[in-house]
């Protein structure tokens, strides 16, 4: 059985993107795999975050992990914070990495660009994230296309370590999920949906209630023309939107367009709001139920003791062979 793991950021609402580019993933991931999930606090204060409105958004981001079919009885489901040796395995592993590793990172890039003041933890983010990987002995790491420069670190970082300090770690392959489109932003296709635009009218959130999804998708840009065809040079406003149609019920792309053919956009766009509808609104209504409930504290207890328990024996062995006296 392989090992797999991976995080979000609890750095705002959660969009459709993250439920059908990862959480959707991960529930049928949790089948067949020794699953890791965590939510990674330590890692969403490397920009800053208000107090209340993390703590909130942990505890949502954690309850929509539940609501959307993970299983604490099935998956390691915990918060990064909550298991010590992730900053602990993250410091060492930051002494490993070079300067040029992290100047040369995209997110940093990006992240950083513009900004006056750039915090240390923005720079050395992937050795944290190499430390969340390498802390379970993880074979497999579903990520998007974004990620895949900070695994590659991970990767070299595993190698280092085992050619200094001797075999310790298995080498950590990204997982591209077999479905789950790249799901695009509702008033620019050429930018990924995400939950850090601050146009909310771009992305729909998990929690979106039915009306807002419907006018959210009424008001999504589109092209010109009155065609439903899927045609990501062409069309890649209406292709977006078939994908997410696609991906919110049982019909192909090709079904989409045999169905809408000559109908123009809003039918179309009505039909796709309803699909969006049903498929949040039963997750929306285990949410609350969750959240209302003490299930969120209990599967986070037991997540942290779980998880504690393999990271720290992965801890006591790193520290063993870089020379460190145990206690
Ligand atoms: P992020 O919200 O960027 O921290 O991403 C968390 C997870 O959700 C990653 O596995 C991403 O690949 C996935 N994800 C985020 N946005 C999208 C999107 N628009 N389409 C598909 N997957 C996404
Ligand atoms: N950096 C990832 C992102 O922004 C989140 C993350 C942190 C992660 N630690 C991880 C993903 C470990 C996979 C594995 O999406």
């Amino acid at each position: 059985m392989k090992r797999v793991l991976s995080g979000i950021q609890p750095s705002g609402q959660l969009t459709l993107g993250n439920y059908i580019g990862a959480l959707r993933n991960y529930v049928l991931l949790q089948e067949e795999h020794d699953c890791f999930f965590m939510v990674v606090d330590l890692h969403a204060i490397t920009v800053p975050q208000e107090p209340a409105a993390l703590k909130e958004q942990t505890e949502s981001v954690t309850a929509l992990f539940l609501a959307s079919g993970l299983d604490p009885t099935k998956s390691n489901i915990f918060l990064q914070s909550h298991v010590r040796a992730h900053a602990e395995l993250g410091w060492l592993l930051t002494t490993l990495t070079y300067m040029g590793e992290l100047e040369r990172m995209t997110q940093f890039k990006d992240k950083s660009s513009g900004k006056e003041s750039i915090g240390a933890g923005l720079f050395t983010y992937p050795s944290l994230m190499a430390a969340d990987i390498l802390l379970y002995g993880t074979n497999l790491v579903p990520v998007g296309d974004d990620q895949k420069q900070h695994l590659e670190l991970t990767r070299d970082l595993a190698n280092r370590f085992n050619q200094r300090f001797g075999e310790t770690f298995p080498i950590p392959e990204p997982f591209i999920p077999k479905v789950g489109a790249r799901i695009m932003s509702l008033d620019d296709a050429s930018k990924k949906m995400s939950k850090s635009n601050p146009n909310a009218g771009s992305y729909i959130a998990m929690l979106d209630g039915p009306d807002v999804i419907r006018k959210k998708l009424s008001r999504s840009v589109t092209d010109s023309g009155r065609e439903v065809k899927y045609d990501l040079a062409a069309k890649p406003e209406i292709s977006n939107l078939m994908s997410i149609y696609a991906s919110c019920s049982d019909l192909s792309i090709q079904q989409i367009e045999a169905r809408y053919e000559g109908q123009g956009y809003g039918p179309f766009k009505k039909d796709l709001a309803e699909a969006v509808v049903a498929t949040l609104e039963p997750i929306q209504q285990r949410y609350r139920d969750i959240r209302s409930s003490g299930e969120l504290e209990a599967a986070l207890r037991s997540g942290a003791e779980q998880a504690s328990a393999i990271a720290d024996k992965t801890l006591r062995e790193v520290k063993a062979r870089m020379g460190f006296v145990l206690p």
